[in-house]
Order: C-alpha cells, then structure tokens, then sequence
C-alpha cells in the first residue's frame, strides 16, 4: 500500500508554510477562515479573473507572492454548503488530494459555516483524502520518479475546521472504515502468483490482531463436511482450497449474527472451458467478494461496531491441470444437492453453494449478504456504475438501497422468480450450473438461492464495480474495495443498538 497522508484538525490559525486550500461556498465568496489565511487578497482577485464562483469540485490554483512564505493558494469549489452530504464532503477530500500532489505540507480551510455538522464533514474530507492518495505501488521499485505516483503523496494535512474535537471524533470511526477499504483495494490488486488461497488465509489471520476470531477450514474438514462443489473448483489447482470464517461479536450474546459471505476465487482461468486470453489477467480480482468482506470485518473490529457479525469467505484457485473438473461432471454440494458442471467457467456459484449452506446452517444469521465477482452478464446489464442486487426479501432490499446511495456504492435491485429458477433444472442432476443464453446474472441468483434455505438473503454481483470500474474523486485504484463501505454502513444503521 501507498504511504498515507497524515492528516490532523486543526482550529482556524493562519499558516506560515506550505499550501492552503480554502473551501469556497458557491456564491457565497471567500469565508472568513478563509480570508485570513490570505492577507494579500489573492484568493479573491484570482477568482473575479478566472470568473470562479466556487462550484463543487472546480480548482483555482495560485502561487503565492512572495513575501507570504505560502506555496501554493488554492480556492476550492464546495458547491452549495447546505447540500454537502457525507460523500459530498469526501469527493471534495479527493480533489483535495489530487490538487496538492506533491505539496508534502499542507492547510485546508474547511470551515464552511453554512454546511451541517462540519466537524463530522471535515472528517468525511479527511476520509476522502486518505481513499484518493491510495495507489498500489508495491512493486515499483524507481520510486522517486516524476511519474510514479508513489512520489505524488501529499504528506502532513491539517484541517482546520470549527469543530477539531468533534472531527477527530468522526474520523476515528471513518479511518476503521477507510482502512478496511484500502485492505480490500490492496487484496484485489495483488496479483495471484503472490495471492492464492494459502496466502489469501494468512492476511486474514492479521484480523485476529482486531479481536475477529478467525477458524481455517482446510481440504479435509470440507471434504468431511461434504462441500463437493467447491472442493471441484479447486482439485485442478496445487494451490489448495480454504473456507475462512471471521466472527466480530461486539453485540449481545443473544443476538443472532448478520453474516457476509465472500466468493474467493483468487485465479479464475475458466477451467477446463478456458477463457479467451484477452483481459484474463483481469481475473487475478475475482476474490473481489472475499476482499470485501475481509476489509469490512477489518472496518467493523476496528471501529469496534456494536453487532455481532460472521464473514465467511470460500478460497480456491481456478485452474487446469489432469485432474481440473471437466464438463459434465456431476458433484454432490454440502446440502446434498447434486450439481451438473456443465461449464468450469461457471464455478463461483459451485464455491458459494457451500460457503452459503455451510453458513447459514450453522449460524442461523438474522440475514445473509453475499458479494461474488460473479457474472459477466451484470455488466452487460448494469454497466459499472451499479453492482447487482438479488434479494428475497424486500426490507433488506431496501436497507441496501439506501445504503448504497448514501455511499454511493450504487445497486440496482435485479428480478428472482420461478420461471428463472426452471432455467437451471438438469436432466441429469438437480441442477445444472449455467443457464440458457438469456438473463446470465439472474440464473446465477437463482442458482445461489438453492443454497439459502429461508434466511433472509441478499446477493451482491459486483463484477462490474470490484475492479477494473472507472476512476472517481476518491478512487483512482484498479481493485476498487467496493462493498465494504456500503456494509459498514448497513450493519451501522440496522444491526447495531
Ligand atoms: N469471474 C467470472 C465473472 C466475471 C467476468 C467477473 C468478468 C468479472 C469480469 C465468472 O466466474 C465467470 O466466468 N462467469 C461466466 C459465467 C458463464 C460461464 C455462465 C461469465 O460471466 O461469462
Ligand atoms: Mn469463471
Ligand atoms: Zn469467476
């Protein structure tokens, strides 16, 4: 990972070094915090000749007279400040970064007094801040070059705000959350010769540091347990298969868990019905489901989240050698259930089937989530904007709709029905585990639902938005840490007291 900036609140003080970037409220001119920062006035000149008028996101930059001993004087479009929402504050932090660059020494002035709360916006600033100046840099080895991004890391920040107290306060809990998300970028990236499930095992294990409990399910506990389908996906592969279950009970003991289950497939090559080569380097992040939840148990242990909460990932390598699963092969799954592979291709539903029996039958949760890299067919669908959603009961749909459009971690809810369930039937099995041409992310569903039993179940296809999705304010990372903020905030807002 990236060297993080290291960012404190700060009361209003004018600075004597370094850059300031003044936030500027569309049409209502240069704040008062602002103005004294600037006793030269060039914020305000520079803003009548560059017609600046402070709408959100646009940057005016100017080098400061000398005299000052400034760097740089940077206004800042905040747009209107009584619309600024959470994520608001944090695409702000974004530009911020990404305007500073270099500056290794910096003030913002986010003083906004017509913004709500602005000591837990600061803190959203700060979270936006730390989310852009992320890159994955772990390889580069010139580091210092002009451009290498990894020399492009503003370093100290101090915020001031009206509120440094209560900003510290906020940014506490949005740094566990932050961090979680950094975790699963750096998971996603992480190319597979480095990352396979042995490996991917043991950057859980960390999380025991946090206080998760951590049990490693190996080849033989799940052959025990029966999980034919997914022991299928991995018996072409030397690198092993592992279910990793993670538990953060913060929450009263009578209180059943909400559970977040993860396809982990850390190599996807197709199998025996290869993919074409063109973009299968792509799927070193086809564990963008168990990075997920691995970042979100991080976010929740962190911030110490007041719930319990079961994270079960399903660990496998997908790839070919003389004993790789063949189409046509029939596997028996841990609910009995009987399988038809009719394409290797189609295996992170053969891994979930298990991790979703296996979790739901022994942890009765009060709601199942699961995230899966899983379909090419969603990103026909929903382009990558929004991830998929599936979900068989309508006020879990909901909650996760509204979490995703206060994060911005956008879904778009997808149809279920017995007219697709009868898609999968097989004349061979009880399933098969591809559908017809049509509705390819939907068929996956309804595959998964088979595995549910009647817990309350959502079924997140991020395919789209995992990795690879199209660079943001607070994003400029392949593998993007998608969900992980979405469901802190859902476990914040319905499974915490
Ligand atoms: N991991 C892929 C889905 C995927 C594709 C994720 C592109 C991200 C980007 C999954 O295992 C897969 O191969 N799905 C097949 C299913 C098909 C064989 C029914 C697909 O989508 O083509
Ligand atoms: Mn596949
Ligand atoms: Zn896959």
């Amino acid at each position: 990972m990236s060297q993080k900036p290291s960012i404190t609140f700060t009361k209003r003080a004018a600075p004597r070094k370094g850059s300031v970037v003044v936030l500027w409220a569309e049409g209502a001119g240069l704040s008062e915090a602002g103005a004294a920062c600037d006793p030269a006035n060039i914020l305000e000149r520079a803003s009548e000749v560059a017609d600046f008028s402070g709408k959100s996101g646009v940057v005016l930059d100017v080098l400061a007279p000398e005299g000052l001993g400034l760097d740089r004087l940077i206004a800042l479009g905040a747009g209107k400040a009584q619309e600024l929402d959470e994520y608001g504050w944090m695409k702000l932090g974004g530009v911020v970064a990404a305007t500073l660059r270099r500056t290794s020494d910096a003030t913002v002035v986010a003083d906004l007094p017509d913004a709500a709360a602005d000591g837990a916006g600061a803190a959203a600033l700060a979270a936006g801040i730390v989310l852009r100046s992320y890159s994955f840099d772990r390889y580069k080895t010139r580091k210092g070059e002009a451009s290498d991004d990894a020399a492009q890391k503003p370093g100290k920040i101090a915020i001031q705000t009206s509120d440094p107290a209560g900003a510290k306060k906020a940014f506490a809990a949005m740094a566990a959350v932050v961090d979680g998300v950094l975790l699963a970028r750096d998971l996603v990236n992480e190319p597979a010769n480095v990352l396979g499930p042995l490996e991917f095992v043991e950057r859980i294990r960390k999380l025991a540091q946090l206080g998760v409990e951590v049990e490693i399910l190996a080849e033989k506990e799940m052959k025990k347990l029966g999980m034919g389908a997914l022991l299928g996906v991995a018996q072409g592969s030397p690198r092993g298969a592992r279910l990793a279950v993670m538990r953060w009970n913060g929450g009263k003991a009578k209180d059943m868990p909400v559970a977040f289950v993860g396809k982990g497939v850390t190599f996807d090559t197709g199998g025996n019905s290869m993919k074409s080569p063109s973009g299968m380097e792509d799927m070193k992040g086809d564990m963008g489901g168990a990075a997920a939840v691995t970042g979100l148990m991080h976010a929740l242990a962190a911030r110490k989240a007041k719930a319990n909460v079961v994270g079960v990932v399903g660990l496998v390598e997908n790839a070919v050698d003389g004993n790789a699963q063949r189409p046509g092969d029939i596997v028996t799954s841990m609910s009995g259930q009987t399988i038809e592979v009719l394409n290797t291709d189609a295996e992170g539903r053969l891994v979930l089937a298990d991790a979703l029996w296996y979790c739901a039958d022994r942890f009765k949760p009060a709601a199942m989530i699961d995230l899966a890299t899983l379909t090419g067919a969603i990103m026909v669908a929903l382009g990558q904007h929004h991830a998929g959603l599936f979900c068989n009961d309508d006020e879990l749909a909901g909650w996760l709709a509204q979490a995703g459009s206060e994060t911005h971690e956008r879904l778009w809810r997808m149809p279920l029905g017995p007219e697709y369930d009868k898609l999968i039937d097989s004349k061979n099995a009880d399933m098969k585990n591809v559908g017809g041409r049509y509705g390819g992310a939907i068929t996956a569903a309804q595959f998964l639902q088979r595995f549910v039993k009647d817990t309350p179940w959502a079924h997140l296809d991020i395919a789209g938005t995992a990795m690879g999705a199209p660079s943001s304010e607070i994003s400029q990372s392949w593998g993007t840490g998608f969900g992980v903020r979405l469901l802190d905030r859902l476990v914040r807002d319905h499974y915490e007291k």
